[in-house]
């Protein structure tokens, strides 16, 4: 899916599952798409940063004591180290062992399904140009000849600027969770399709000044009814969601 398709048609469905199924697996692991796909999920958003040695990985935090057995920065050790910690145990038992996935295992995984993904680039802090650049190049190379539909966001417009100089031509999404001054003139500058907020900014407001704009509006992390039902009755593009197993998207109306 180019940039210049999406004025008449918007690839991605209703529902995103975050950091791969939420909470109901480990974050950001092949695992969590795996479940998520179970659940009826043919859409994901994922955390995406870089190793020491510019490998491009799944990881949340900076750091990586939360959601491994490793600890300290983890974009300061490279991907042959980060490749052979357990970042499954942290969640349970049964997930022990659960590698941290590379970039390329998830393209692979979802081109091999047709699912659509949400790269949020992640950058370790004080490194997003490069991160963005180095997310981009490798997704040229990735989803070269692949129909899956990719959409790149990041809360940082570093990374966007860094990812549309080696991948312009992969849809862009500035993510807020404030409406920080500027934020429109950075979305245009930056040729965003979307905007991605914090659920709770989005306002019948502020979607019809996206809707006046063309930009496609999505929030995160949407995880109850209330919630749910607020938004699809504000015309919501996309919503993600940890609750994959409370909202399906086969019965949820993901029709758009
Ligand atoms: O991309 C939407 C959402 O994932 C942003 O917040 O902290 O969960 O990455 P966070
Ligand atoms: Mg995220």
């Amino acid at each position: 899916m180019l940039l210049d398709d999406l004025d008449t048609s918007w690839p991605f469905p209703l529902w995103l599952a975050h950091r791969g199924a939420g909470k109901l697996a480990p974050e950001n692991t092949l695992a969590a798409f795996k479940l998520g796909a179970a659940h009826g999920y043919r859409a994901f958003e994922c955390d995406v940063k870089l190793s020491a040695d510019h490998v491009p990985f799944l990881l949340h935090d900076d750091t990586l004591q939360r959601t491994t057995a490793g600890q300290g920065v983890a974009g300061e050790l490279p991907w042959g180290q980060l490749s052979l910690l357990d970042a499954g145990s942290w969640h349970g038992r049964s997930h022990a062992g659960e590698p941290l996935p590379s970039l390329a295992a998830i393209a692979r995984y979802v081109q091999g399904n047709g699912f659509a993904l949400n790269i949020e680039i992640k950058p370790t802090t004080g490194t997003e140009r490069e991160t963005g650049l180095a997310v981009g190049k490798a997704c040229a190379d990735l989803w070269a000849g692949s129909s899956a539909p990719l959409l790149f966001s990041s809360f940082r417009p570093e990374a966007l600027q860094g990812a549309r100089e080696t991948a312009p031509l992969v849809p862009r999404a500035l993510l807020l969770d404030t409406l920080w001054d500027n934020w429109k003139t950075v979305a245009r500058a930056l040729e965003c399709v979307a905007i991605v907020t914090n659920h709770t900014l989005m306002t019948a407001d502020l979607r019809a000044e996206l809707r006046a704009n063309k930009w496609r509006a999505l929030c995160y992390t949407v995880n109850e009814v209330i919630d749910v039902e607020r938004l699809l009755g504000l015309g919501i593009d996309g919503i993600i969601t940890d609750a994959v197993d409370r909202f399906s998207p086969v019965t949820s109306g993901d029709v758009n």
